[in-house]
């Protein structure tokens, strides 16, 4: 799905010098390279203060704890979602309120967010899922209205830009009150382990990050909260300083990736190409289809044979998952997410693909999907005579 060896191939003096710069120095853990990135990432991102932890549900779970959330409080977030973000809500012992998403951008969808605000509601956390902005503009307007903070989970959308209708543009992550992600190796902009981030623009929330990540101490051995032990190693940050300075190279490869499959794809009877919303620019972490009249199983399991891998991101929305409560949530209850779980299939995308893998991938499904819809046909017209031969006898 995802060629990380070869994108490492690309910038591999650069980045040897600096893991080696790093085993050279052995300031293993906050060495310069951390709070380098930070400002690095500050800069490119626009926001006032880039606090980097140790994964991206280590940012999300700072993240409620800096906005001091309390047991029972209820927290709003979408069912079709990676589990990491509905997690640590109940991990604190907060409420998670899943809610549905829009059909066109997988994304939290706003009209469900405010039929779900309680007077327990403190906070919202909209994904920004596959690469993609959910709908802010109005995210933010019910969060004002209602008092709620706002918590964007950028794991899979850094680097894409929002156009408000003023005009105003503003990156993932430094809209809301929070910003968290996630430098997992196979993000967009990825480590060589685990990494993450939170970003804000206000001075006494980044405080309040910097003490909860730090053992809840703002002076050493002076303990405030219950905190915890979350940093970015030496190591990753001088990677991931590195890598920064091809972020926006690397949208372009995933945007060249994912217009090659739109324009080959569009129209196909059996697909749904992802759509784009005007608002928000794609950078494609993932570049999901929908399927329709096709067995998904079969389609994967022929493109498998080809030497094609294909993901289904996410086969089972959070409301039917054991570890958030299944049986309290009825069938239907949230049927575009449930439709999405059924129909959806991701394509391999990443920043160092060629024009003859894009070429082989795009002619194996088409070929696959014409082979299945002829099976699928004879298999009708199977039936059909066996049941006008029943009608005979
Ligand atoms: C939407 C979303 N949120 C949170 C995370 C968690 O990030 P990490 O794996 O770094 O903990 C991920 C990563 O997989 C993600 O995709």
């Amino acid at each position: 799905m995802v060629d990380l060896q070869s994108q490492y191939q690309r910038i591999k003096p650069e980045i040897d010098a600096a893991i080696e710069s790093v085993l050279e120095s052995t300031k293993f853990i906050k060495g310069p390279e951390v709070d380098e990135f930070a400002k690095d990432l500050a800069q490119y991102t626009g926001v006032g203060y880039v606090i980097p932890c140790a994964n991206g549900t280590d940012a999300l779970q700072i993240a409620m704890m800096a906005l001091n959330l309390k047991r029972g409080d209820e927290v709003i977030t979408a069912t079709f979602t990676y589990a990491a973000t509905a997690e640590v809500i109940a991990l604190l012992g907060l409420t998670p309120v899943l809610v549905d998403v829009n059909p066109e951008t997988f994304c939290i969808d706003p009209a469900a967010i405010e039929a779900a605000i309680t007077p327990k509601t403190k906070a919202i956390v909209p994904v920004h899922l596959f690469g993609q902005f959910a709908d802010m503009e109005r995210i933010m307007a019910i969060a004002k209205k209602a008092n709620l903070y706002v918590i964007e989970d950028l794991a899979q959308a850094i680097g894409s830009i929002y156009t408000f209708s003023d005009g105003t543009q503003k990156q993932a992550g430094t809209i809301g009150d929070i910003g968290t992600t996630s430098f997992f190796p196979s993000k967009n902009l990825g480590c060589y382990g685990d990494g993450g981030a939170l970003f804000t623009n206000d001075e006494s929330i980044a405080q309040n990050i910097k003490m909860v990540a730090n053992h809840g101490q703002r002076i050493q051995y002076y303990h405030e909260v219950i905190g915890v032990n979350s940093r970015l190693d030496t190591i990753q940050a001088a990677i991931l300083k590195v890598k920064l300075k091809y972020l926006d190279e690397y949208c372009k490869a995933r945007q060249y990736v994912a217009n090659y499959y739109d324009k080959a794809l569009a129209g196909h009877p059996n697909l749904k190409i992802p759509y784009r919303d005007p608002k928000s620019t794609h950078v494609f972490h993932q570049y999901t289809l929908q399927l329709c009249g096709i067995k998904r199983d079969e389609l994967r399991k022929h493109l498998a044979i080809l030497g094609i891998p294909t993901m289904i991101y996410y086969p089972l929305p959070l409301h039917f998952q054991k570890a958030f409560g299944a049986e309290n949530y009825k069938k239907g209850q949230f049927p575009i997410s449930e439709m999405l779980c059924e129909c959806v299939l991701s394509l391999p995308i990443s920043t160092e693909m060629e024009e003859e893998q894009l070429a082989f991938i795009v002619s194996g499904l088409k070929s696959t999907l014409l082979y299945l819809s002829n099976i699928e046909l004879e298999d009708h017209a199977t039936n059909a005579e066996k049941m006008n031969q029943t009608k005979h006898h």
